[in-house]
């Protein structure tokens, strides 16, 4: 089957088909316009005079220089009705891009050091959670998400403060995370606390191989034990590396506007994602921080659809992996999986 020609009916054939999103952070998904309602809502000043300066501000030239920005932007986050607006803010687009299930990240650290208790990061998010869940069927997760510039004593310090919410939030949060400052902060730095979250029986992922290199895939695999890789990029720079992720399908999160504008790819057309896929490997599609990177899921589906001429069956692969690589119980997957299948089938 050929791909629609025009992007408006290629995106409404991928909006019909269910998708799950797995790396987004949640403060990645805060739109200028947001920023400046809550910097006023809480008698902040931002150092922009207006949107289209945050907007224009916007020019990365690596991960750092995006992460400076990102961190700065979060500094008006502060109440539980923040982060409610926040994540609800984001699940709208999410629904309205056939997002069927979201495994989200947050950095309870950026807030805490801001004097922000992690209890009220817990509460907003949860409640908008909660309610898209009851209103619309939008399933989710919250991936607990570790700044790797900061100390593993830091880290296991955030772990300790957030393991007397584990009950109340039992039915969201599902695993741990690990982000930030990839170069010269090795996942090896990690390896205790991320063995304590195994112990506890949290699921586990980390970003490795997005500005790392190789080594840091195979060292977040063999000492943090993740279950998936956020973008992971780098990984075919080791063919031993990329053939054991293939024979044992660990999931690359891969999200390719973050990857354009940080840029870890010149070009679009360069990305070796679909090089990856193509070889079996398990790649799904993600958009990061589709705030700051100019593009939610779909126009990430989009964009890479046509910058590698991605197939049909090739971006049901996908859709299809998104699925298979989250973390819902096995009967959730199965029924996510045949209800993909039979609205291909009607299309
Ligand atoms: N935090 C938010 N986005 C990130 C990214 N792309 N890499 C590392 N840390 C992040
Ligand atoms: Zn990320």
């Amino acid at each position: 089957m050929t791909l629609p020609a025009h992007d408006t009916d290629l995106r409404h054939w991928l909006r019909k088909l269910p998708k799950a999103e797995l790396h987004v952070h949640i403060e990645g998904t805060l739109e200028p316009e947001l920023m400046f309602d809550l910097a006023r809502r809480n008698g902040l000043s931002l150092p922009w005079p207006d949107v289209q300066a945050v907007r224009n501000a916007y020019r990365f030239t690596d991960l750092q220089s995006f992460l400076d920005l990102y961190y700065a932007g979060a500094g008006v986050l502060c109440t539980e009705q923040d982060f409610h607006d926040l994540a609800m803010a984001w699940l709208q687009r999410a629904r309205a891009d056939g997002v069927v299930h979201a495994e989200i990240m947050f950095d309870p650290q950026t807030h805490t050091s801001r004097g922000i208790p992690i209890k009220v990061v817990f509460a907003g998010l949860a409640s908008a959670l909660r309610q898209a869940r009851q209103d619309w069927g939008l399933s989710s997760g919250l991936l607990l998400s570790f700044l790797r510039h900061l100390s593993e004593r830091e880290a296991m310090d955030t772990l300790e403060a957030a393991l007397p919410l584990r009950e109340a939030y039992q039915d969201l949060w599902i695993g741990v995370g690990l982000d930030s400052a990839e170069r010269d902060n090795p996942p090896e730095k990690f390896a205790r606390v991320f063995t304590r979250c195994g112990e506890l029986g949290f699921h586990r992922v980390a970003h490795a191989g997005e500005e790392g290199p190789a080594g840091y895939v195979r060292q977040a695999l063999e000492i943090l034990n993740v279950e998936r890789i956020d973008h992971g990029v780098r990984s075919s720079e080791d063919p031993e590396l990329l053939q054991e992720l293939i024979h044992r399908q660990i999931p690359l999160t891969v999200c390719p506007l973050s990857n354009l504008k940080l840029g870890v790819v010149e070009r679009l057309e360069d990305h070796n994602l679909a090089r990856m896929l193509r070889a079996g490997a398990c790649i799904t599609l993600n958009s990061d921080d589709p705030a700051y990177f100019g593009g939610y899921l779909l126009d990430n589906y989009v964009a890479a659809a046509r910058a590698l001429e991605l197939s049909h069956d090739e971006l049901v692969t996908l859709m299809a992996n998104s699925l298979r690589a989250s973390f819902l119980p096995a009967a959730d997957k199965s029924r996510l999986l045949d209800q993909l299948a039979a609205r291909v089938g009607q299309a």
